[in-house]
C-alpha cells in the first residue's frame, strides 16, 4: 500500500456513503426501462472521464437501437497522469461498479459487460475476478438475474497493455477486438457501432458506480449536491505538494482554494487541473470552481509548490504526450514533438518570443485538427503554463537573435 491509499479519504455524500450490495439492481429490476432513464435523465449525471457527455442520453440512443446484441463496456484504462480514483473505487467498491454495469445491461438491454482494466492494476485481476465469481452464486450476475425472468448479465474482465490512448472508448474498443490500439473516425459513435460492430455504451468507472446511488435514492435527490450545470458529487485525485494527498469525494463546484485547504497545500503556486491534458492554473485564478462549466477535470488534481520549476514540469507533461501519441495524425503526431522542442528551446534559452508565438497557435490548431481527444488536449499546458507562468519562465532567459 501506499501513501495514498493510506490517505484516502473515505467520507462524502454519494460514493463513499453506504450501500448495501444488490440494492440498487433489485430496485432497477422493478423498474421499468424508460423510468430508469427519466431518472438518469432528471439527475443530470455527466459521464466523469473526462468528456462529459450526459450519460442519460448515452444510454437511450443505446436502448432505443433494434439489435440483437448489445454491450456495457467499464472504461476502468485510468491513464491519466495523476488519476488514481478509479482504481480505489475498483479495489475498495468493486460492488457500486458491478451492480451499476448489471443495471446498465438491463437498462439498454445488453447480456454482456466488459471491464477493460488497466494493464498495471493486473494486481487486482484476481480479487475482482473472485468478486463476480460471488455475483455468479448469489444471483446478481447469470441466468436471471435476481429471479427476473429474462434478464441475462455476465461480466468480463479484459486487460489493457498499458497505452494511454486505448482509454479513448474507440481505441479501447480496437484493442478490445485484437487490433492495435487506435481511434476510429467518429462518426459512427460506439452507440451505433461500438464493440464487434454492436451499439455499445463505453461508460467511466465512477460514472457507472454512481449509477445504483441514483436508483435508490432518485435523480432530484442527486441534484442537491453540486451546480446546476455539474450536478451531484465528483471524486478528485488529489497529489503533488500537500500534507494529505488522496481520493476525495466533493461536491462539483467547490473552489481551487477549498480543496487546496483541505488537501493541506499552503504554499501551492500551481495546480494542474485535468491531468497532464488539463490546464494549469495559478494563483489568482484559486477562486475557480471545479465544474463542467468553469475548471473541469476527469478527477487529476496536481499541487506545485514554490519550488518546483513549471518548465521542468512542462517538459514532463510534452514528454508524455510524444510517447503516447499513437502517431496516426500529423498534426498530434508532429505538432507534441514541434512543442516539445520550443520547451527545451527556452530551457537552452535559444528562441525568439516570436516563434513561440507561432507554437500556441499550432497548439490551436492541434486542438481543432487532432483526430482524437488526445491531440485535441495535449496542447493545454504547453498554452497554460506558458501563459500563467510567464515571469518565472522567461524572466531569467533573453531571446536569442540566433536561431
Ligand atoms: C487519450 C484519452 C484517454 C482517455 N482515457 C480514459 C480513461 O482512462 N478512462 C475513461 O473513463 N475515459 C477516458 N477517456 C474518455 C473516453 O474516451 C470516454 O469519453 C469515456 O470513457 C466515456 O465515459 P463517461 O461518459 O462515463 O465519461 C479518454 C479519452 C482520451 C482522448
Ligand atoms: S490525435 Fe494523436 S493519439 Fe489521437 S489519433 Fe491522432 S495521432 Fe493518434
Amino acid at each position: 500500500m501506499n501513501t495514498v491509499f493510506e490517505k484516502q479519504k473515505r467520507s462524502g455524500p454519494i460514493l463513499f456513503s453506504e450501500y448495501e450490495h444488490g440494492s440498487g439492481i433489485e430496485k432497477a429490476l422493478k423498474m421499468d426501462r424508460n423510468e430508469i432513464l427519466n431518472e438518469l435523465r432528471d439527475s443530470k449525471l455527466k459521464g466523469r472521464g473526462g468528456a462529459g457527455f450526459p450519460t442519460s442520453t448515452k444510454w437511450m440512443i443505446v436502448a432505443a437501437a433494434n439489435n440483437e446484441k448489445k454491450y456495457v463496456i467499464c472504461n476502468a484504462d485510468e491513464g491519466e497522469p495523476g488519476t488514481f480514483k478509479d482504481r480505489v473505487l475498483l479495489s475498495e467498491y468493486p460492488e457500486l461498479v458491478f451492480d451499476g454495469m448489471v443495471i446498465a445491461g438491463y437498462t439498454i438491454g445488453a447480456d454482456e459487460g466488459i471491464v477493460y482494466l488497466r494493464g498495471e492494476y493486473s494486481y487486482m485481476l484476481s480479487h475482482l475476478e473472485s468478486f463476480l465469481d460471488k455475483m455468479n452464486e448469489s444471483g446478481r450476475l447469470g441466468k436471471n438475474v435476481m429471479g427476473k425472468e429474462g434478464f441475462n448479465f455476465d461480466i468480463n474482465i479484459r486487460l489493457g497493455s498499458g497505452a494511454y490512448v486505448c482509454g479513448e472508448e474507440t481505441a479501447l474498443i480496437e484493442s478490445l477486438e485484437g487490433y492495435r490500439g487506435e481511434p476510429r473516425n467518429r462518426p459512427p459513435f460506439p452507440v451505433n457501432t461500438g464493440f464487434m460492430g454492436n451499439p455499445t455504451i463505453v461508460n467511466n468507472v465512477e460514472t457507472l458506480a454512481l449509477i445504483p446511488h441514483i436508483i435508490l435514492k432518485g435523480g432530484p435527490w442527486f441534484c442537491e449536491n453540486g451546480t446546476d450545470r455539474s450536478t451531484g458529487s465528483k471524486l478528485f485525485s488529489v497529489s503533488g505538494d500537500c500534507e494529505n494527498p488522496g481520493v476525495y469525494e466533493l461536491p462539483w463546484g467547490t473552489t481551487i482554494k477549498e480543496l487546496l485547504n483541505i488537501a493541506g497545500a499552503e504554499n501551492a503556486k500551481a495546480v494542474q487541473v485535468g491531468g497532464a491534458s488539463g490546464v494549469c492554473i495559478g494563483k489568482k485564478d484559486f477562486d475557480r470552481s471545479l465544474a463542467y462549466e468553469d475548471a473541469a477535470t476527469g478527477g487529476s488534481i496536481m499541487i506545485f509548490n514554490e519550488s518546483r520549476n513549471m518548465l521542468e514540469i512542462l517538459k514532463s507533461f510534452m514528454e508524455f504526450f510524444v510517447e503516447e501519441s499513437c502517431g496516426q495524425c500529423t498534426p498530434c503526431r508532429i505538432g507534441n514533438v514541434k512543442l516539445l522542442e520550443g520547451v527545451e528551446m527556452i530551457e537552452k534559452n535559444v528562441f525568439t518570443f516570436e516563434y513561440i508565438e507561432k507554437l500556441k497557435e499550432l497548439g490551436k490548431t492541434m486542438q481543432i485538427a487532432s483526430k482524437c481527444g488526445l491531440g485535441q488536449t495535449s496542447p493545454n499546458p504547453f498554452i497554460s503554463i506558458l501563459e500563467n507562468f510567464k515571469e518565472e519562465i522567461f524572466n531569467s532567459k533573453a531571446e536569442s537573435e540566433h536561431i
